[in-house]
């Protein structure tokens, strides 16, 4: 066996020295030292050689392992130099040429501002939730006080899951206020951002798939100053300066009193394109959590009240952005995509 050890070590020196590349090499090191290798069948016959003989013959096998991974790695880095060498000395080999440069993606506008949003909000106290985006006619619909033949189902026509389960592509980021209701004992503040889809035409200011941001916070003597605060200090955050606000009444089933939220047209002072010409653009559905929702999520409505709000975050995107056209953020084109 010693002998076989020695004749095995003479072979593989030859066999490693003459390797021409470093595949080549790649193969002899699995023949010699791998799972099935030559030293591996030397290790196996151990066992039934004669006790006497078998510490010598494990340690020359191992001093052997250890000796050919070190000329492996010696002859690697030979051929490997060789190659720079070659590769030097061909008449196109330019040094100074300037790296190519690796391709780096980016963030999608959406998600920027996203993250600004969340940013503002986390440090204001608020939790980010998620909602699945597949949710319950419940959730979506039945538990915001919009039940099965209610006009508001019409506002919001969506589709509709065949299979039963009473599945919706959720139309917008709303339910996450039940399904928070329901989990917890007030007080708390919560936002959620996420994807909601719609049966829409398009065009440039309306796609079947866009976001929202949903706010909702309940507690002891929530009022509604604390909502329109909330979201002045919030555009204040977003543009880098106080904005005119201006409060209508607004219905939302889910909300009493409910009112929607203008902002003056932060890019002109008489009427541009992205207000239509009003100096107002709208930004915000709010109100005060409706008794009904409170109820269908168990919260004490004698203790505790609630706002909440809910606005696009595509339009918001095109304001602070300056973009012209919705479909853009769906349309996975990286001409657009590249320069964020
Ligand atoms: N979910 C409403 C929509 O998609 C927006 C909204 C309005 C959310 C008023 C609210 C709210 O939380 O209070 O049109």
């Amino acid at each position: 066996m010693e002998e076989r050890i020695g004749q095995l070590g003479t072979e593989a020196r030859g066999r490693i020295e003459g390797a021409a590349d470093a595949e080549a090499l790649k193969t002899i090191e699995r023949e010699l030292l791998g799972k099935q290798g030559v030293l591996a069948e030397v290790l196996a016959s151990i066992p039934g050689l004669e006790p006497a003989e078998r510490p010598l013959v494990g340690r020359l096998a191992n001093e052997l392992k250890c000796e050919l991974l070190g000329s492996l790695a010696a002859r690697r880095e030979a051929l490997d130099q060789e190659r720079l060498a070659t590769d030097r000395a061909c008449d196109d080999f330019d040094p100074t040429l300037p790296a190519r440069r690796a391709v780096r993606g980016s963030l999608h506008p959406i998600t920027r501002v996203r993250r600004k949003v969340e940013d503002v909000f986390t440090s204001m106290g608020y939790s980010i939730l998620e909602g699945p985006q597949v949710e319950l006619d419940y959730y979506n619909f039945q538990a915001l006080n919009i039940p099965a033949d209610h006009p508001a189902r019409e506002m919001q026509d969506t589709f509709y899951c065949t299979g039963g389960g009473n599945l919706v592509m959720r139309t917008h980021t709303s339910p996450v206020q039940v399904r928070t209701m329901e989990r917890a004992e007030p007080p708390y503040r919560v936002v959620s951002v996420g994807r909601v889809f719609r049966k829409e035409e398009q065009d440039a200011t309306h796609d079947h798939t866009f976001h929202q941001v949903e706010g909702l916070v309940v507690g002891e003597d929530v009022t509604a100053g604390h909502l329109i605060g909330t979201l002045r200090a919030l555009l204040a955050r977003l543009f880098g300066r106080e904005l005119d606000t201006r409060l209508r009444p607004g219905y939302f089933p889910f909300v009493e009193p409910g009112f929607e939220l203008d902002v003056r047209c932060p890019f002109c002072e008489d009427g541009c394109r992205v207000c239509s010409r009003t100096t107002w653009i709208e930004f915000c559905g709010l109100g005060m959590v409706h008794p009904r929702v409170f109820a269908a999520s168990d919260v004490d409505a004698e203790r505790y009240t609630g706002f909440a709000f809910g606005f696009g975050l595509d339009r918001l995107t095109m304001m602070l952005l300056g973009i012209d056209d919705v479909r853009h953020f769906m349309a996975g084109d990286l001409r657009f995509l590249e320069q964020f």
